[in-house]
């Protein structure tokens, strides 16, 4: 929502204007799936959808107002951060909480709050939240954090206050996007570059409704992925985590690892490999041959992290057989949620519209779909006084 827009609302509920604006964009992952915290390789996209907000200091309580939820304007003491409630008014307990565990402490504020990226689709509205909040404080607060810093926070108010164990790359691409280019990123030195968005091509986003909890099969999940270089570090040196582990290595371990950890870890060791050939391909502008590594990818999702749904395994193959479609996969954590679909600009429409017809045919109703731009990260403004 626009700055100047989001102040009148402010005023509204509140009674006085804002001080400070931020919004963060939604992501959606294009290759490396559970790479970021085997520290790994991803790339991925900032997409034109943003939760934006406004804050002001309070003089007493925190309040937060959602035009989003049907109870919006929730109230709470200092006293109660710790106290989680189980809705999304822990994302901004969470952020408060780690900003603390930083030495920065954050007094009570008022917060309109209000997004466009669709909720709980995988899309990653709360990363673009706990962005959002991160970068309002920062301003407010004259908080001085590095992006890696930023996004640190964000992780923790997943991992210690929500209880998701999920990595680093919803909150790196929230507050690195850029219009025009995708982003690559790597977790171990947490650097992050960005690459050129092909000319004349765009995603098509489908939302297949599939609701997740990822706290639970994401965590085991990634238990898996510590427990295969738990086994290989034993007797191979230098390995720190699966993204110092090639195929041929992880190979010469398979029966050690036993059949599920193998094939979690080959998923992880696969992706890694696919976003540096991807990185290949799309500097020498060979967009089939990076459309066919997020087919490739889809399908060691089935195979080896089994971290699909038939909704998404129908759209993939259905985009396989579709004249129009260059590579498609599930983006994100998986299990539900969303997949993403290459598609010349001028076929968009076509396809967007030949896919949900058959989506509906198939399941019974016309699922959600986005036409996704590569966009700006996450920023903040003052409000003139
Ligand atoms: C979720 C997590 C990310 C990442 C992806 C899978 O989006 O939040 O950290 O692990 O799943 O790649």
């Amino acid at each position: 929502m626009q700055k100047d827009v989001l102040a009148e609302k402010f005023l509204d509920v509140f009674g006085s204007s804002p001080e400070v604006y931020s919004r963060a964009p939604g992501r959606v992952e294009i290759l490396g799936n559970h790479t970021d915290y085997n520290e790994g390789y991803v790339l991925s996209m900032a997409v034109d959808r943003y939760t934006s907000l406004a804050m002001k200091h309070s003089s007493g309580n925190f309040r937060i107002y959602s035009d989003l939820v049907e109870e919006p304007l929730v109230e709470f003491p200092h006293s109660e951060i710790a106290i989680k409630t189980n809705s999304w008014v822990d994302y901004l307990k969470g952020v408060v909480i780690a900003l603390k565990s930083k030495g920065l402490e954050v007094t009570p504020v008022d917060i309109f709050v209000t997004s466009d990226v669709p909720l709980s689709a995988g899309m990653s509205s709360s990363a673009s939240f706990e962005m959002a909040l991160v970068e309002a404080f920062c301003l407010l607060f004259s908080f001085e954090l590095s992006m890696a810093e930023k996004a640190k926070v964000g992780q923790s108010c997943e991992n210690d206050f929500i209880g998701a164990n999920t990595g680093l790359m919803d909150q790196f691409t929230s507050l690195s996007g850029e219009e025009g280019s995708f982003v690559f990123s790597e977790y171990r030195n947490f650097e992050v570059k960005r690459i050129p968005f092909p000319a004349g091509c765009g995603f098509v986003v489908f939302n297949t409704a599939v609701k997740h909890d990822l706290s639970l099969d994401y965590n085991v999940r990634r238990q898996a992925c510590e427990n295969a270089v738990a086994e290989i570090s034993k007797s191979s040196r230098g390995i720190k985590a699966l993204r110092d582990i090639d195929q041929q290595l992880l190979a010469s371990y398979k029966s050690l690892l036993g059949k599920d950890v193998f094939a979690r870890a080959l998923h992880v060791v696969g992706e890694n490999e696919r976003v540096s050939k991807a990185l290949s391909f799309l500097s020498v502008g060979d967009i089939e041959s990076f459309g066919q590594l997020l087919f490739d990818s889809h399908q060691s999702s089935i195979e080896n992290f089994e971290n699909s749904c038939p909704e998404l395994d129908f759209l993939v193959k259905a985009s396989i057989e579709s004249r129009f479609c260059l590579g498609a996969r599930l983006s994100g954590g998986g299990f539900g949620g969303i997949s993403i679909h290459l598609v010349q600009d001028q076929q968009l429409k076509e396809f967007r519209e030949e896919m949900s017809l058959i989506f509906e045919q198939e399941f019974g109703f016309r699922p959600k779909s986005y036409v996704c731009k590569s966009a700006n990260g996450a920023s903040s403004h003052k409000y003139l006084s």
